[in-house]
């Protein structure tokens, strides 16, 4: 026995939460993950649906995999994940190189299936739950990031946006047991780690039976001051004024909200069935301005939905420009089989329009975030050492309360130490100033 294992992580930071839930599973059970997927006996891909590009991605790299499986017949392939979920056995029909198809749901049964494909079967697991939340298994965490650590919280979601395929690759919301996620902050605080984000597809919804996630939050900050806390992603329609207070009232609770607004479109906005409109959205920016003043905002958006008009993104544009983001990330819709966009609306915004806006829209950001960040210049702010900078081993990076990265010459502080560093300079994407 003791087989090795290769993962390969896709997609969201869920995702990767989800790969170190299967490291652990796999550790588990006697496998031994290695660093080289060459070397491996059995090679995980933990894969993305969220647009078409992500899956071809997956399908190109798993061409490289399959060339490799050829010189080595005894080499297993598995495909985890949500584009395991969307496409199921069809997976295994399309690629025959894979072994091996699991669902966001179905990690515990992998050793399981495991033993099936070892005697040359393949094997599928795409059950949804209504229950799993892994709660009690202890991640383990990989790569070389000794700082700062996630913790899902919750999975699933059921929003059901219409653009959207999450609800149909990770099923229904549930919550994680309170007490685990306290603990598990805990002991990555006594580890040695400095700060944990809090994962969901929509974290400001979890209530685990009494307990919501203001006072969730609150109960994680008080594991030490020196912790801090984040979080991704919050929905603007479940934005509470407690959450912003609970923010307001710990300083180790990071001053950094991730709201996607996806669209400046009132019109766009109820296609899509987000459920709120641009005034809620600005009412709730509103009330991040009032309990946290110095809170950054980051956001999602995505260019060229169904039926949208040059008005609609001119008022996309023009939502930017209002709610001034700090930062954003921004998409090119793409149709997703089986959703509602996709069996309701036509996706009828022509392939070089889509670009333009995006453009546009990427060019709007860059301006917004470069004159966010040249409002910092001057500034101190208290920066958690993150690493040595990859440009030069002079200097470290790390971020501030804001998310903002923070990159400054080293003096005699360690990684994973706060220092406190006033800003003499910025880009557009990064800050750079001196320990003071
Ligand atoms: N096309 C483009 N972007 C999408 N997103 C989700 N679904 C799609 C899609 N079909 C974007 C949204 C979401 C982010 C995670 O990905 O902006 O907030
Ligand atoms: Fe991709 Fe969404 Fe699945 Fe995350 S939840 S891996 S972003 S499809």
């Amino acid at each position: 026995m003791n087989k090795t294992f290769f993962i390969e992580t896709y997609g969201c930071q869920m995702n990767f939460s989800d790969s170190e839930i299967v490291h652990s599973v796999l550790i588990s059970a006697g496998y031994t993950p290695i660093e080289h997927y060459k070397e491996a006996d059995i090679i995980l891909m933990n894969t993305c649906s969220i647009r078409d590009h992500a899956e071809q991605r997956v399908l190109n790299r798993l061409q490289e995999f399959s060339f490799l499986k050829k010189k080595k017949p005894h080499l297993k392939i598995g495909i985890l994940g949500c584009m395991a979920e969307r496409l199921k056995e069809e997976l295994m029909q399309l690629q025959q190189s894979v072994d091996l198809v699991v669902g966001p749901d179905a990690y515990r049964d992998l050793p399981n299936l495991l033993n099936t494909v070892e005697t040359g079967e393949k094997a599928v697991n795409v059950l949804l739950s209504e229950e799993e939340t892994y709660a009690e298994i202890e991640p383990v965490r990989v790569g070389d990031n000794q700082v700062s650590a996630f913790i899902a919280i919750m999975r699933g979601c059921e929003n059901f946006c219409a653009y959207c395929v999450v609800p149909y690759t990770r099923g229904k919301e549930r919550s994680r047991d309170f007490e685990t996620i306290v603990n598990e902050a805990q002991k990555l605080f006594e580890q040695g780690y400095r700060e944990i984000t809090l994962l969901g597809q929509n974290v400001n919804s979890y209530r685990y039976n009494e307990v919501n996630f203001a006072q969730l939050l609150a109960r994680v900050a008080q594991v030490n001051p020196l912790l801090r806390i984040r979080f991704a992603t919050s929905h603007p329609k479940d934005l509470s004024d407690e959450l912003l207070q609970t923010m307001s009232q710990y300083p180790n609770i990071c001053k950094a909200i991730h709201l996607p607004i996806q669209s400046g479109s009132d019109a766009v906005l109820k296609k899509m069935k987000r459920k709120y409109d641009t005034a809620w959205y600005l009412d709730r920016i509103s009330a991040i301005r009032r309990y946290l003043p110095d809170c950054s905002i980051s956001t999602d958006l995505i260019a060229g939905f169904c039926g949208e008009t040059e008005d609609d993104h001119q008022n996309t544009l023009n939502i930017m420009e209002t709610v001034r983001f700090s930062s954003a990330f921004m998409f090119k819709y793409s149709e997703r089989p089986n959703t509602f966009a996709a069996k309701n609306y036509l996706d009828d915004v022509p392939e070089d329009v889509k670009s333009r806006r995006l453009t546009e829209i990427i060019n709007k950001q860059q301006e917004l975030s470069l004159k966010s960040n040249q409002a910092d210049v001057g500034q101190t702010f208290e920066v958690l050492v993150e690493g040595v900078s990859k440009k030069s081993d002079r200097r470290y990076f790390g971020r501030n309360s804001q998310n903002k990265v923070v990159v400054f010459t080293r003096t005699n502080e360690k990684i994973g130490d706060y220092v406190h560093v006033k800003i003499t300079d910025c880009s557009a994407i990064t800050l750079k100033g001196e320990v003071v």
